[in-house]
């Protein structure tokens, strides 16, 4: 006898014990900088962190926000490893923020188990502190999506985020926001109007040059301040086919 269940909802996240994060390794391939922290990769991500240095002489906290045009070009592999990399010189504390709720991903590259974050603290369900994750990585923290809102425009309240980056700035040296597509929401906009920095993450050879065109006019009508590419799947060679360039 067949026995049918109806399709349970999701179990609501739970707020994230106080450092649970640090307790589970990062280990996916993906995060090159941590995985094979000689390659290729590895090192042009610590070249694109240099740049982020330099156009940053007197170390002044700073918010990025990551985005690109089209969905599944490397953006959230890419926030990490710039984490990484930012993170490896000396006395520099990052957080990165999965501002992409729609399809979170932060979580799933560091392999952490799903908990509150952005939608829960946007709601004012949690205080900041209670968003805030410690990772296994020094001075690397995360806040993570949190619960995919049903409609996830309505949580984007600008003042309200803005009060919160101010706070992270007293705490960071950098804010990383990972975002959905910037063809697709309105949300890089909007952040990258209030974020300090801007780098669209390309993939190349698949996304279309004037999709890229019309992501950047997109993001700098609004007043972004685009600071450069991170390319991505530039080489024939399967290893160094994600790094930036
Ligand atoms: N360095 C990498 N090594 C292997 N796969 C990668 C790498 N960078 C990105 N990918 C793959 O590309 C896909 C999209 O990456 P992701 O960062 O999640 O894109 P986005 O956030 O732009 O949607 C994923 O399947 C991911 O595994
Ligand atoms: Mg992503």
């Amino acid at each position: 006898m067949a026995i049918f269940r109806k399709p349970q909802p999701p179990a609501p996240l739970v707020a994230a014990p106080p450092d649970e994060a640090t307790a589970i390794p990062a280990t996916r391939e993906e995060l090159a900088v941590l995985h094979d922290p000689q390659s290729i990769i590895a090192e042009q991500y610590r070249r694109l962190r240099n740049s982020i240095l330099t156009l940053n002489p007197d170390r002044a906290s700073r918010t990025i926000l990551m985005t690109s045009a089209t969905r599944g070009e490397g953006k959230s592999v890419a926030t990490l490893n710039l984490a990484l990399s930012l993170v490896e010189s000396p006395r520099t504390r990052v957080i990165v923020l999965d501002a992409d709720v729609r399809d979170p991903s932060v979580e799933h590259y560091l392999e952490l188990p799903r908990r509150q974050g952005i939608t829960e603290l946007l709601r004012g369900e949690i205080p900041l502190k209670a968003a805030v994750r410690r990772t296994s990585i020094k001075n690397l923290d995360i806040i993570a999506a949190g619960e995919r809102p049903l409609n996830p425009t309505e949580i984007m309240n600008l003042d309200r985020i803005k009060s919160i980056l101010l706070t992270l700035k007293r705490e960071y040296d950098y804010v990383l926001l990972d975002t959905p597509p910037a063809l697709t929401l309105n949300d890089p906009s909007m952040l990258g109007a209030i974020s300090d920095g801007i780098i669209l993450v390309v993939r190349l050879g698949e996304t279309p040059r004037h999709m890229v065109e019309q992501a950047q006019r997109i993001l700098e009508t609004l007043g972004g301040n685009i600071l450069g590419l991170c390319l991505t799947g530039a080489t024939a060679s399967k290893k160094a086919a994600y790094g930036p360039y």
